[in-house]
């Protein structure tokens, strides 16, 4: 974990009594979470409880409405944000299935991302150095800069391009959805030692969507939140993770989804804070 100088310096990701739906369904059911710079949350959950719901939400995409609470970065209102100015006030998303983009290669993405993110265009010899030696860490073939983004990946490339992405780009907040599904042992390894750097630099507040403590070995979170019925129901350290792996979420049952149907946001509700971005 970090120490409080990091802490003091680096950024902070506050939510707030989130409520999601898509297309009319409430997913998730008010979510409190905050996330520093430094820290490493894991978060554990069954299949359809809302966990990439929470990650979209954050990153702005449009099919998820926001119908209460608010997420804020150093104060600053993200939901009021679109897509592209979360990503430059330092949100990060790692998808949980990267989308192909057809006739865009690798180099051109990363380039155009990293200038848009770091306000200039990096210098052409630096940057393809510096592309290079991220992708070295990565044991990433060379030849994939060329290629176009995810197009043709095998699941494990995509995930190693997202975590380039992250390296590349070194985000306030990074939300990783399920980066270490679909990985073989050598890969997990990679992708977790390049998490750690970022991690590392204190820089970075980290939220790990994930369904094994596999990865949770690699990356030791400093906070454990299982999430069922589209919120939070517990919390603790990574002990939990171990807990939960043991034991599943049969001890949940019912958590999260109130009896008579939906329950309010638990945390107070900011005006103006209900958006549908
Ligand atoms: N675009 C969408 N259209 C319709 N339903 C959706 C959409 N996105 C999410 N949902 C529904 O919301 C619920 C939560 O989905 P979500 O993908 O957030 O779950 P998850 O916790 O990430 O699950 P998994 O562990 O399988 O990845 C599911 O019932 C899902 O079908
Ligand atoms: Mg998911």
């Amino acid at each position: 974990m970090a120490d409080s100088t990091q802490r003091a310096a680096g950024a902070t990701l506050e939510i707030r009594g989130l409520t999601v739906a898509v297309d009319d369904k409430e997913i998730l059911t008010g979510v409190d979470l905050t996330i520093r710079a430094g820290e490493t949350h894991a978060i554990m959950g069954p299949n359809g409880s809302g966990k990439s719901t929470l990650a979209y939400a954050i990153a702005g995409h449009p099919k998820y409405t926001v119908t209460g609470g608010t997420v804020t970065l150093d104060g600053e209102d993200v939901l009021a944000m679109a897509v592209d100015e979360r990503a430059r006030a330092g949100v990060f998303l790692a998808m949980q299935y990267p989308v192909e983009v057809p006739g865009v290669s690798v180099s051109n993405f990363l380039r155009s991302a990293a200038t848009a993110i770091r306000g200039e265009a990096p210098k052409l010899r630096l940057w393809v150095k510096e592309q290079k030696e991220a992708m070295g860490r990565l044991k990433m073939d060379p030849a994939f800069a060329e290629r176009n983004v995810n197009e043709g990946f095998s699941g494990g490339e995509k995930k190693r391009h997202e975590i380039l992405q992250l390296e590349l780009l070194q985000p306030k907040i990074a939300v990783l959805d399920e980066t270490d599904s679909g990985l073989d042992v050598d890969a997990l390894r990679v992708v977790s030692e390049g998490v750690n750097r970022v991690r590392e630099s204190g820089r970075t507040g980290v939220l790990l969507i994930t369904h094994y403590t596999r990865i949770l070995n690699y990356i030791r979170p400093d906070f454990v939140h299982v999430f069922v019925g589209g919120r939070i129901v517990d919390e603790g350290g990574a002990e939990l993770a171990d807990e939960l792996e043991a034991n599943g979420y049969t001890k949940y049952d019912g958590a999260g989804v109130p009896a008579g149907g939906r329950e309010l946001p638990r945390g107070p509700v900011a005006p103006g804070a209900v958006t549908t971005a």
